[in-house]
């Protein structure tokens, strides 16, 4: 059974990443600061999996630790080599994710971001460890309009957290390009990742206010927040509302799986791909959506335009179809009925 070290393991996407690697028969080893997640979120993965109590410890395991801290990443590595279980693959999600507060705190994301993923790659190198699948984003595309982004379209982000993420994307590419390495890497440029586990265990609640649109939709569906605010009725848009390419969260985490086996079975590699639908939908369609599946009403008004938005931003997602031989089964329909699921069954248990 391969060992596969999860960085970010128990935040939103890591913890659907780790769902689907259990199920496929992989070990996993989990790394997280809780910065942005809790430590529940390993119980549901378990219980999701049928992980009952007596279940071979290294199946899972999880350190509570910060990517910044070198020596504890360089002490995992070690461990997984005295217990003659050596980290395979590395699956790198650890990182600080929102747009508005990289404005703010640009050094605190680019210390997180990129001084953290220099930390880990070290530790790879030193303990011979040459897969790596990152979790980049689409916010390092320069805005085009009505247009799918494909890997080759202009890169050029407007927001510190893009510029981290591109920044990540070319140092690998130069360890890529460095004689000593025969590393296996896969940049995969996620577009907007939604919704939940189907049983309603796992989902995204993120700490402090939420600044995505499913998160702050659920917070107003329940009542936690008085109405939405929709920032911006004149977009260049056929509805006036910003486009987004909306990925259910499942169909993302199978995207790994496949990543993980394309490099496992492969020799030396670096390639970019994009990680969406191909299927742009407006935050009005979105919301209309969520209100019809799942049978609810709240309101919602149109505030100005945010700081660090653009209009529209979809994929072509063909190369990662081909390369990847996956495929999104998810639609919105599923996206905007799983979360509120998600939703629901949370909130009665902290209440
Ligand atoms: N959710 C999105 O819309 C989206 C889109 C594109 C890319 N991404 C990237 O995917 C990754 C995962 O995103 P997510 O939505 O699951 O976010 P998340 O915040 O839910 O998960 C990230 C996890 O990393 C942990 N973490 C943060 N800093 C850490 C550190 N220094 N050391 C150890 N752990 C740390 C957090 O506690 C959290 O559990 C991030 O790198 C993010 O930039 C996310």
């Amino acid at each position: 059974m391969k060992k596969i070290l999860v960085t970010g393991g128990l935040g939103f996407i890591g913890s659907h990443i780790c769902v689907s690697l259990i199920e496929q028969n992989y070990s996993i080893c989990i790394i997280d600061s809780l910065i942005n997640s809790e430590e529940d979120n390993l119980l549901s993965i378990k219980k999701i999996c049928n992980l009952s109590n007596n279940f071979p410890k290294d199946r899972i395991t999880f350190f509570k630790g910060d990517i910044k801290d070198k020596r504890f990443l360089m002490n995992i590595f070690e461990k997984a080599v005295d217990e003659q279980k050596p980290i395979e693959a590395v699956i790198h999600l650890a990182g600080l994710k929102s747009v508005n507060e990289s404005i703010e705190e640009p050094l605190t994301y680019w210390e997180t971001n990129v001084v953290g993923t220099i930390n880990l790659l070290e530790a790879m190198q030193n303990y011979n460890c040459k897969n790596i699948v990152f979790s980049s984003s689409a916010t390092i595309y320069k805005p085009i309009l009505n247009e799918l982004v494909t890997e080759n379209s202009d890169l050029g982000p407007i927001s510190p957290y893009g510029t981290t993420k591109l920044t990540i994307e070319k140092i690998l590419e130069d360890l890529s390009k460095s004689q000593q390495n025969d590393l296996k890497i896969i940049n995969l440029r996620y577009f907007n990742p939604v919704g939940a586990h189907f049983s309603g265990l796992l989902g995204e609640n993120p700490k402090g206010r939420p600044n995505n649109l499913f998160p702050i939709l659920l917070k107003v569906a329940s009542g936690e927040y008085e109405k939405l605010s929709i920032f911006g009725a004149d977009w260049p848009t056929r509805d006036g509302t910003c486009i987004r390419d909306y990925i259910h969260v499942m169909d993302l985490a199978e995207a790994h799986i496949s990543a993980l086996n394309f490099i496992l079975n492969s020799s030396s590699i670096f390639i970019n791909l994009n990680i969406g639908t191909g299927n742009g939908k407006s935050v009005l369609e979105v919301v209309e959506t969520f209100k019809k599946v799942n049978k609810c009403q709240f309101e919602y008004s149109y505030v100005s335009r945010r700081n660090g938005d653009i209009p529209y931003l979809v994929a072509d997602n063909r190369l990662a179809l081909s390369t990847l031989h996956w495929r999104p089964q998810r639609n919105l329909n599923d996206m905007c009925i799983d979360a509120w699921r998600w939703k629901i069954r949370s909130k009665s248990k902290f209440t």
